[in-house]
């Protein structure tokens, strides 16, 4: 009898440390946030690295801001396990789950003020096929749906899949109530409609 064939979760087997100079949008987004005045906020963040330099520095800067944060990394999983048992000032406001941003519950998500969607494209593939996740745009718009009208939506335009998910972006910003604002460094910044 052939061997059932196993369908995996498409993990990214990977480690980010905060390497600011390739890859600044983590940095760019906490400059935003303080910028903006963002306080008392809940933030939905995609990709967090094994740095949490967004979780740390909302705890750290007196914003009042919150984090859920998702990766796809065992490794990088394990440092905000670490982080969350050595610094609970920080584990107060910021919460990292591991999974993959493909196979979001809606039932389980609350309504977020903010929301990052920096690495749109970069990662979903046939393996996701496999178990049938959600695409691109289903979690573009699954995580709009859960934007409070006023909230802000997120891109990174230096990804590179940014020209992949301009393409996302372009139908998205047509069929969901929302509204450019404009570029803060490396983002793009989305308004949902009031
Ligand atoms: C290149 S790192 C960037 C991390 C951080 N945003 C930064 O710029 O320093 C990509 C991040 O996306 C996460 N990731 C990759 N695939 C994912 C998936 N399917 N679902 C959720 N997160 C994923 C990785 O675990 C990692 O944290």
């Amino acid at each position: 009898m052939a061997a059932e064939t196993e369908t995996k979760l498409n993990i990214w087997d990977a480690f980010w440390d905060l390497r600011i100079k390739e890859c600044p949008c983590d940095v760019h987004f906490c400059d935003w946030l303080e910028k903006n005045k963002i306080t008392n906020s809940s933030i939905f963040h995609f990709g967090t690295g094994g740095h949490h330099i967004v979780g740390i520095r909302t705890a750290e800067n007196g914003s009042n801001n919150c984090v859920l944060g998702i990766n796809a990394s065992p490794q990088e999983y394990d440092t905000f396990v670490q982080l969350a048992i050595e610094k609970p000032q920080v584990e107060k406001t910021y919460k990292v789950f591991f999974g993959d941003i493909y196979q979001l519950e809606p039932r389980l998500l609350p309504m977020f003020d903010v929301v990052t969607l920096f690495h749109l494209c970069e990662f979903r593939d046939a393996r996701n096929d496999a178990y049938k996740a959600l695409t691109d745009r289903q979690v573009a718009d699954l995580l709009t749906d859960h934007t409070r009208p006023g909230g802000y939506i997120l891109f990174y335009t230096k990804s590179f899949a940014f020209d992949t998910a301009e393409k996302v972006i372009a139908t998205w910003e047509k069929e969901k109530p929302v509204e450019k604002v404009g570029m803060y460094e490396t983002l793009l910044v989305y308004r949902k409609k009031k």
